[in-house]
């Protein structure tokens, strides 16, 4: 018999996904795909190949975000867990988690951390990511939430202590209009006076940075923007073919945002069978708006976090000054 290791890995994961429908794959592609012009939301890229498709965009030479942010936490991390005193560390789209390991261990060091919360609708990624950082922080508790962050915030366990909530890689960006209101709101909803939220934003800049981040030369963008085609061939027995959709990420001045789209390079008509065999026609050029992420100024950060009802506690940039991390808490009633 194997010997039980002195402390066992304290690791629990609540999945919400287990019923499909929690996904809202089906409905999503029904309502995108009949709109115009045809939309799908981000969060179906990732699926497991897609999730391995972005931790390789994080290693790209022109996708600064990534190195950016870690920048920031390996300068920050300390003064982070000093000024939050955090016993708990919820992560929401946590992905890989690879920076968020420079803040577990300023918390861990700092002598207050109990909890590590990831959580992601990537669910294989997410139980290997609960896996080794229990392993790598012998007496953490690790609670992974297999949860969409707009459906399922309710999920989160209960904490004791101060808490830090983080949304890290920018991924706040994906979200435009009211689903971002609603997801700020929600976590905003989440946190008690002592807790914060940890903010990621990449920054406006120029054109052409921008550009070569969301299209690589080795075409890893445009193989990641691609897969959500796949994923749903494969999950709702549908018919595209890949090759006749190009990839194509452009820089919306106005809006300060990447706009990702997938264009038909021909007319094409696609059946998606397990939507009652829903035929979706293109036109030759038609796009498909998979993907937007927003560049923010501190102004605009402000703006939105002020719409739900958070204040701006702390903000840092990296040296080259391309990305942000903000400490946010609830406004204190007048
Ligand atoms: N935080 C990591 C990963 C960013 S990629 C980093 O900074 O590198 C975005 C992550 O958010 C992916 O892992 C994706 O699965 C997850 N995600 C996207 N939409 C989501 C949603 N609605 N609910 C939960 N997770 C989501
Ligand atoms: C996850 N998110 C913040 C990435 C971004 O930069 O908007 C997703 C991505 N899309 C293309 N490259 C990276």
């Amino acid at each position: 018999m194997t010997p039980l290791p002195d402390t066992a890995p304290d690791i629990t994961v609540t999945t919400l996904l287990a019923d499909t429908s929690q996904r809202t794959l089906a409905d999503d592609v029904l309502a995108g795909l009949s709109a115009s012009p045809k939309t799908l939301p981000p969060k179906h890229f990732y699926d497991s190949v897609g999730a391995e498709l972005f931790d390789q965009i994080c290693d790209l030479p022109e996708y600064y975000p990534t190195r950016a942010e870690r920048e920031i936490l390996v300068t920050q991390s300390a003064q982070i867990a000093q000024l939050t005193g955090a016993t708990e560390l919820v992560e929401l789209g946590a992905g890989s988690a690879d920076k968020t390991r420079v803040l577990l261990t300023a918390l861990s060091e700092a002598g207050t951390l109990d909890t590590y919360v990831p959580m992601d609708v990537a669910e294989q990624q997410l139980r290997q990511v609960c896996e080794a950082i229990a392993d790598e922080y012998p007496g953490l508790k690790v609670h992974g939430v297999a949860g969409d962050f707009l459906r399922h915030m309710d999920a989160v366990p209960a904490s004791e202590g101060p808490r830090i909530v983080a949304l890290l890689g920018g991924t706040v960006g994906n979200f435009i209009g009211a689903d971002r209101a609603d997801l700020l709101a929600g976590i905003s909803a989440a946190l008690r006076p002592t807790d914060y939220l940890l903010l990621g934003t990449d920054l406006v800049k120029d054109r052409a940075p921008l550009e070569a981040a969301y299209d690589d030369s080795q075409g890893v963008t445009a193989a990641f923007n691609r897969n959500v085609l796949q994923v749903i061939n494969r999950e709702l027995d549908a018919d595209f073919d890949l090759n006749s959709f190009e990839h194509i990420a452009l820089y919306n001045e106005q809006e300060e945002q990447i706009e990702m789209r997938l264009r038909s390079t021909l007319a094409q008509e696609v059946t998606i069978k397990n939507l009652s065999a829903l035929r979706v026609v293109f036109e030759a050029g038609e796009e498909i708006l998979t993907e937007v992420s927003a560049k923010f100024t501190p102004e605009r950060l402000e703006q939105d976090l002020a719409g739900a009802g958070l204040e701006l506690a702390w903000f840092e940039t990296d040296s080259a000054g391309q990305f942000a991390l903000s400490l946010s808490h609830p406004q204190l009633s007048p």
